[in-house]
C-alpha cells in the first residue's frame, strides 16, 4: 500500500456512534403507517420523473415506481454485503475485540435492512395498486458479485455506503416537507446506520489491501469494474421493467419516440445515482487511490465512459 490519505477511523469511536442511533424496523413501517401516494417518495434529483411528454400524475407514478426498484436494488445489494462482512468478522477472531463487534453490528444492522426494505415494498406494492417488477433474482445477483475477489467486492461495498450517504446528505435532506413522511424516515435512518458503515468499509478495504501485493490489488480493481459494469447492465435491464411498470399504472401504450426518450433520461439518472455518485464520491477516491492511484485512474477512465456527454459530471472523475 502507498502511504494511507484515508482518514484514521477508530472502532472505539465508530462503535460509540453506532450506539447513538438505536430504531426497529416496526419503528418506520407497519399497518398504521400507511405510504401517501399523493406525494413522491424520492427527491427529484435521483429520480429525474419529470420528463417532457409525462403528464404531473404520470411523472408521479414514475417516482413512485422509482422508489420501489430503490427498494429492491437496496435490498438486493444487502444480499451480498452481509456475507461479506460475516466473512471479514470471521478472519478477525478476538484480538481486536471492538473491530469484531463494529463488523457483528454492521452485519445485524443489514439483515435489519433487507427486512426493512422487504416490509416497505410489501406496503408499497398494497398501496399502489399495479404490478412493478425488479431485475432478479436478488442470489443470482449476489452469487455473480460474491464469484470475485473480497477486495474487489468491498470497494463495491464502500462505493454503495459513500453513494447512501450522498443520496441522504445532497438529495433528500431539506426536501423532506414535499416527499411522503414515511419513505423520508426510512431513508434518514437507512442513512445513520450507513454512515457507521461507510467507516468500516474503509477499514476493511484498508485491513484486506494490507496483506496484498500490487498485482492482487490491480485485480481486486479489475474486480470492482467487472462488478459496477454488470451493475450497469442491470440497471439498464430495470429501466425496462420500469417503463412497462409506468405504461400498466398509466394504462397508456408510449410511442417508440416517447419510449426512447424516457429510456434516455432513465438510464442516465440510475448511472447519476448508483454508479456516478459513489464512484466520484472523495472518500471512495480517497480509499482507492491509498491502494492505487492507476487503480483509481481505471475507475475514472469507465466513469468518463458512463458520461461521455456530460462534462460538468466527468470533472469531478479527474485523479488530481
Ligand atoms: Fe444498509
Ligand atoms: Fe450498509
Amino acid at each position: 500500500m502507498t502511504a494511507a490519505t484515508v482518514p484514521k477511523y477508530s472502532y472505539p469511536a465508530i462503535l460509540k456512534d453506532a450506539a447513538r442511533v438505536s430504531w426497529q424496523v416496526e419503528d418506520l413501517i407497519g399497518p398504521h403507517r400507511p405510504l401517501d401516494f399523493a406525494r413522491p417518495f424520492l427527491p427529484e434529483a435521483l429520480v429525474q420523473a419529470q420528463i417532457p411528454g409525462l403528464s404531473a400524475r404520470e411523472s408521479l407514478a414514475l417516482n413512485h415506481i422509482r422508489s420501489h426498484s430503490y427498494l429492491h436494488l437496496f435490498g438486493l445489494v444487502e444480499e451480498f454485503i452481509l456475507p461479506l462482512v460475516v466473512d471479514h468478522a470471521k478472519t478477525l477472531g478476538c484480538d481486536d475485540i471492538a473491530a469484531t463487534q463494529a463488523y457483528l453490528g454492521f452485519a445485524a444492522e443489514e439483515s435489519k435492512h433487507i427486512r426493512l426494505f422487504r416490509q416497505f415494498a410489501t406496503a408499497f406494492e398494497a398501496g399502489f395498486g399495479h404490478r412493478c417488477e425488479g431485475i432478479g433474482p436478488p442470489q443470482a445477483i449476489a452469487d455473480f458479485v460474491l464469484s470475485h475477489s473480497p477486495l474487489g467486492v468491498a470497494l463495491v461495498t464502500l462505493h454503495i455506503e459513500w453513494m447512501t450517504q450522498r443520496h441522504f446528505l445532497e438529495s433528500v435532506r431539506g426536501q423532506q416537507d414535499d416527499l411522503d413522511p414515511q419513505f423520508c424516515r426510512l431513508l434518514k435512518h437507512h442513512w445513520q446506520e450507513e454512515a457507521q458503515h461507510a467507516r468500516l468499509d474503509a477499514l476493511m478495504v484498508e485491513s484486506m489491501a494490507q496483506s496484498l501485493g500490487s498485482d492482487a490489488i490491480a485485480a481486486a480493481v479489475d474486480d470492482y469494474l467487472a462488478i459496477i459494469r454488470y451493475l450497469d447492465q442491470g440497471l439498464k435491464a430495470q429501466v425496462q421493467l420500469d417503463i412497462t411498470s409506468l405504461e400498466r399504472a398509466i394504462r397508456r401504450k408510449f410511442s417508440i419516440t416517447e419510449r426512447d426518450e424516457i429510456q434516455r433520461i432513465q438510464e442516465r439518472s440510475y448511472q447519476n445515482a448508483f454508479l456516478i455518485a459513489g464512484m466520484t464520491h472523495p472518500s471512495f477516491k480517497q480509499s482507492v487511490q491509498a491502494l492505487s492511484a492507476a487503480g483509481y485512474d481505471q475507475i475514472a477512465a469507465l466513469g468518463h465512459d458512463f458520461l461521455s456527454d456530460d462534462n460538468s459530471l466527468c470533472s469531478e472523475l479527474t485523479t488530481q
